[in-house]
């Protein structure tokens, strides 16, 4: 690991022990970093394909019933959001290397605008076959709210 005197932020540390990295508690391993965006990126799209057919399944058959469950999956994804956006925000991308990453780190860190912008899941699922699908969930999730739990 690397380590940089020049890029310390705010009140540092005279002393400096093995292993220390920009904040004390905070992770600094870019490839941790990747796989948690990774397993972001698939346990996202599993609750917001959920929300999405409960809502679906709503719009075409009113009932009580079927509202709860799509008020269910709509917490559950507030949830997720919440959960991963905390989780973001254990990681100190100071030094990463991938500006994706550190973009995208950022935004989740950023709870109460969580939910990624659609260009940047695109960016995030280039590579997967899934992309149109998850492009389209996180309209749902954009224009519905993903913030239920935050504003309680
Ligand atoms: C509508 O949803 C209810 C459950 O709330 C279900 O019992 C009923 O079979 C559904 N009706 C149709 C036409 O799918
Ligand atoms: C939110 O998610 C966490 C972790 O997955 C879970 O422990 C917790 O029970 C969830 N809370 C709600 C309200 O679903």
């Amino acid at each position: 690991m690397t380590f940089s005197m020049g890029k310390a932020r705010g009140t540092y540390p005279i002393v400096l022990q093995t292993n220390m990295v920009h904040n004390f508690d905070k992770i600094a391993d870019e490839a941790e970093a990747k796989e948690f965006l990774m397993e972001y990126n698939s346990t996202a799209e599993t609750v917001w394909n959920a929300y999405t057919e409960a809502s679906w399944a709503y719009n075409v058959n009113i009932t009580d019933h079927n509202r709860q469950i799509m008020l269910e999956k709509n917490l559950e994804m507030s949830n997720h959001t919440l959960q991963n956006g905390l989780k973001a925000r254990q990681f100190d991308p100071t030094d990463f290397q991938d500006p994706s990453i550190k973009r995208i780190l950022k935004k989740l860190s950023d709870i109460e605008r969580a939910a990624l912008s659609e260009a940047e899941l695109k960016e995030l699922t280039a590579s997967s076959q899934d992309m149109e699908t998850t492009y389209s969930v996180a309209k749902v999730c954009k224009e519905v709210s993903c913030k239920a739990l935050i504003l309680n």
